[in-house]
């Protein structure tokens, strides 16, 4: 089959279409051809090889697609060859094929599309679990969502306007800020031109924040940090910071490493806040957890309250072209594979 493989560490040109060994599913797995693949910054830095726990090149990187049954494993009663799914591949999602756990599928609702079933659970069970399970957002909190217009901010933004918070959004362009605003983001904040620090000082009379979703990490963590709330809720559950535009300079990711604070339990105490720190890919062995929360998002979905939003599609073919412009920050919402 073609995959397209991660051949060494480094710029997207690793990023190789070759004939790769078709997989064979085990004891309760399931084999699917695969219809869509859904673009994550994880895979950017699995390319570049900051990624906890990938394995060394070569290999088949992606996390989640949508597909079609082909085979079952011995002891998988629940799917059929046919069946229409949304999966989580952990890894091996850039394929023709992909051999997929049986608790990590999930049916493709018959409304939704392949890309749009492809590029649904990562980005909103990440927001979920944030602003949810983490981050306990309330009606009235005044919640801050970095990188806005991607694929987890526009579903913590449309999940944050459902849950009555007051959203202070930020982004690198004012195109971006805007489809941050029409999906329910009230104060819009271009980074580059203005200082997120200060202009949300100013806007809440020296409050600050009561929730902040980071993905950035570095400096932009400092900075948020300092304008928590008393109860704030920091949740980080990325470090975009270190990753470059095009490259990664490993002198630009060790300044922002090093300008991340130290923090000490009895400061936090203190100033009665908390951090938390989440990474979804290792919380799928939290099966019920899991299956509870993508069903319950997925009732969202059917309902109206959230809607995915797809961006730019490319064929497989394309695929470093696709990671070049995620890295790029040019993106807005979910960037989708298509086979075929
Ligand atoms: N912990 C988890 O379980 C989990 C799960 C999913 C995603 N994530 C993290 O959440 C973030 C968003 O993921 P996504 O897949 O939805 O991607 P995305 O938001 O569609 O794309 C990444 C966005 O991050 C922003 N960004 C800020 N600094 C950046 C930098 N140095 N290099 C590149 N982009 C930068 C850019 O938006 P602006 O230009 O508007 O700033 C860019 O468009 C990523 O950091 C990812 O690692 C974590």
């Amino acid at each position: 089959m073609k995959a397209a493989v991660i051949t060494k560490f480094g710029a997207p040109s690793v990023l190789k279409i070759q004939d790769w060994p078709e997989p064979t599913p085990q004891k309760g797995e399931v084999k699917i051809r695969v219809k869509a693949i859904g673009l994550n910054f994880a895979d950017v830095m699995a390319r570049v090889g900051l990624y906890p726990g990938i394995p060394k090149p070569p290999f088949v990187p992606g996390i989640e697609v949508s597909g079609i049954v082909t085979k079952v494993g011995e002891n998988v009663r629940k799917w059929r060859h046919g069946d229409r799914v949304i999966a989580f591949t952990q890894l091996g999602g850039y394929a023709e094929y992909a051999v997929v756990k049986q608790e990590l599928l999930f049916p493709l609702p018959k409304r939704m599309s392949f890309e749009e079933g492809a590029t649904f659970s990562v980005a909103y069970l990440t927001a979920y679990h944030g602003l949810v399970t983490l981050g306990h957002v309330h009606r009235g909190d005044k919640l801050l969502i970095h990188a806005a217009a991607g694929g987890v901010g526009i579903a913590a933004t449309q999940m944050a306007k459902h849950l009555g918070a007051e959203v202070f959004a930020t982004a690198s362009s004012s195109e971006k800020l805007e489809i941050a605003r029409s999906h329910g983001a009230t104060h819009l904040i271009n980074y580059q031109t203005e200082d997120f620090e200060e202009v949300i000082l100013k806007k809440t009379n020296g409050y600050g924040i009561d929730v902040v979703l980071d993905s950035v990490g570095g400096r932009v963590f400092k900075k948020g940090w300092r304008i928590l709330a008393p109860m704030g809720r920091y949740v980080l559950y990325g470090f975009a910071a270190v990753s470059g535009k095009s490259t990664y300079s490993k002198l630009k990711a060790l300044r922002e490493v090093l300008s991340t604070p130290i923090l000490f339990p009895h400061s936090l105490l203190s100033r009665n806040v908390s951090l938390s720190c989440f990474n979804i890919y290792f919380l799928t062995n939290k099966t019920e957890y899991f299956r509870n929360t993508l069903r319950l998002i997925l009732d969202w979905q059917a309902n109206g309250i959230v809607k995915p939003v797809l961006g730019a599609r490319y064929p497989l073919s394309k695929i470093a072209e696709a990671q070049a412009f995620m890295q790029s920050r040019m993106s807005i919402g979910k960037i989708v594979i298509t086979l075929d």
